[in-house]
């Protein structure tokens, strides 16, 4: 087997960008062109200005600058691209399915089912394809089907292929950590010289222990499972929350007594605001959709659980917000810092601040929204209401029942918080960490509530500033 050359990875996402960015850091001798039909997102990947990438990550601008117009290229040129490969990545998005059979649960393949259709029309000589979008298990034999039907069967072949599952494991805001020292890297494949191939190019970095080689169905099934078992913590985690703040308990306290438990682990047992991102909910409801598929009710129950109590924790923040401002909030106008669904990404796909935010504009407040990445036109489409215009002298106002159900962005938290009756901390960025909470308490309308959703804070910063706290599960909260 030759020696992988160039490489195309289809899809320009917070997956293909950083992983083929950091395999062409570590590997300067293979070509790497990522492709993408968004010609709006490639001329961001290719913008002079780092600081206009379309996806924000600690470390990646680095990368690009280092790579870009080198071995890494972005652009629209799929056919080109893929017919110069010796190696597909494909890497497009796997949604839900909104209609037809399966929706709500089952995956939509029909991205990745184009993207086969293009490498099966465009490819030349023996190109072997990468499965790096998380798919449902069996998937590789759709792939695998769609190539083999591209080929004549009397010929000798021109075109031949070989299948492999690579899933990503990486997360946001940490991903160029987490590629460049991964915990493991999964190929799950038929063919033993591809396996090596694709092996090959890891070994440039990745010590050879932690790289596992597997049957192809495990390989796809490890993926959703890791994903399933992650947020499956989280909503553990957030129900004992909910139980801490009726009898007293601290959650903080039953995480680090837990955590201390070496068969348990400390990680992933902080509570927050419910899970958030495009992939847990997304996989553990394929998953869901797979166990009901082979007939196996239970199991898809007992998965189901782990979306249904993260979708209820949501909404009962967003409840205990409400009963904390003596029932109502409309008229009132409530600060929201942060709207990522985690910190240091952009990203705000199925972020709690989603939920959270529409439940309160509903009950007609205020909403004043601040997140150091997220843009205001993407909260627009999230909220799918246009913010109103920033020209408001808020220290005049008494109330706000003139903008019941209205929200705006404010990049100055201190201006933010001017006569709004609560904060709510939705999203952990160190720089909320860091706030002058005697400022704040002096804009304020009293009395002031901080919700501190992701316990960043420090209580006696709260509580000496004359300002209510009311920490996620804490039972001493008021
Ligand atoms: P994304 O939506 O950010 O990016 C996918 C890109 O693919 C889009 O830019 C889209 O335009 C492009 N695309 C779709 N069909 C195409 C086609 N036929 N030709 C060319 N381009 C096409 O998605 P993402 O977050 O990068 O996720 C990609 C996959 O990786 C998903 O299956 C996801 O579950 C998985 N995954 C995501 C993460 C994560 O942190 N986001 C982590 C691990 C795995
Ligand atoms: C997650 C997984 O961690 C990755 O391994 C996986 O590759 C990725 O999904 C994927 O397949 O898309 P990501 O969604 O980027 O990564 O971020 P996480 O750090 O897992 O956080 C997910 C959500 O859980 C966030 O809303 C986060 O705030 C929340 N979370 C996480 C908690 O509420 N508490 C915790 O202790 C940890």
């Amino acid at each position: 087997m030759n020696k992988i050359k160039t490489i195309c990875c289809i899809g320009a996402g917070y997956v293909g960008g950083p992983t083929m960015s950091v395999i062409a850091d570590k590997c300067p001798n293979i070509n790497i062109n990522i492709v993408d039909k968004n010609k709006e997102r490639i001329e961001l990947w290719n913008s002079s200005n780092l600081k206009n990438l379309p996806i924000f990550e600690p470390g990646l601008d680095k990368i690009i600058e280092r790579c870009r117009g080198k071995n890494l290229t972005f652009s629209t040129n799929i056919e080109e691209k893929i017919s110069s490969a010796d190696m597909i990545f494909i890497s497009v998005n796997t949604p839900t399915k909104t209609k037809g059979i399966g929706a709500g649960q089952a995956s939509d393949l029909k991205w990745v089912e184009s993207c086969a259709r293009e490498v099966a029309k465009f490819a030349t000589g023996h190109t072997i394809v990468v499965e790096k979008s998380t798919l449902p298990v069996k998937t590789a034999e759709v792939i695998k089907k769609i190539l083999e039907a591209s080929q004549p069967k009397t010929t000798i072949q021109e075109k031949t292929f070989h299948v492999l599952s690579n899933p990503e494991f990486l997360a946001e805001g940490s991903a160029v950590k987490d590629l460049e020292e991964p915990d493991r890297i999964l190929i799950g494949g038929e063919s033993n010289h591809a396996i090596e191939a694709l092996s090959n190019i890891y070994r440039n970095w990745v010590p050879a222990e932690k790289i596992l080689h597997t049957n192809i169905w495990s390989s796809e099934l490890s993926k959703l499972t890791a994903n399933a078992f992650l947020a499956q913590r989280i909503s553990s985690i957030n129900s004992i929350s909910a139980i801490c703040e009726s009898t007293g308990a601290d959650i903080r306290e039953v995480s680090r007594a837990i955590g201390l438990d070496s068969r348990i682990g400390s990680k992933f047992l902080n509570s927050g605001p419910g899970f958030g991102g495009s992939c847990f909910k997304k996989d553990i409801l394929n998953l869901v959709y797979l166990a009901k598929f082979f007939d196996l009710p239970e199991v898809a129950n007992f998965w189901e659980g782990v979306v249904n109590l993260n979708d209820w924790h949501q909404h009962r923040l967003s409840k205990l917000i409400i009963q904390k401002l003596f029932g109502t909030i409309s008229g009132k106008k409530i600060s929201i810092f942060g709207f990522s669904f985690k910190a240091n990404t952009n990203d705000t796909r199925e972020s709690a601040a989603i939920t959270i935010c529409k439940d309160l504009l509903e009950e007609g407040a205020f909403i004043s929204i601040n997140d150091p990445k997220v843009t205001d036109k993407q909260i627009e489409k999230d909220l799918e209401k246009k913010s109103i215009k920033n020209n408001i002298n808020y220290s005049k106002k008494l109330d706000f029942f003139d903008l019941e159900g209205e929200w705006i962005f404010e990049s100055n938290i201190y201006k933010s918080a001017e006569n709004s009756d609560a904060v709510v901390i939705l999203t952990e960025w160190e720089e909320y960490s860091k706030i002058n909470w005697r400022i704040i308490s002096k804009k304020m309308r009293k009395p002031s509530w901080i919700f501190d959703a992701r316990s960043i804070l420090n209580p006696k910063d709260i509580v000496d500033n004359e300002l209510l706290l009311w920490r996620i599960g804490d039972g001493s909260n008021k």
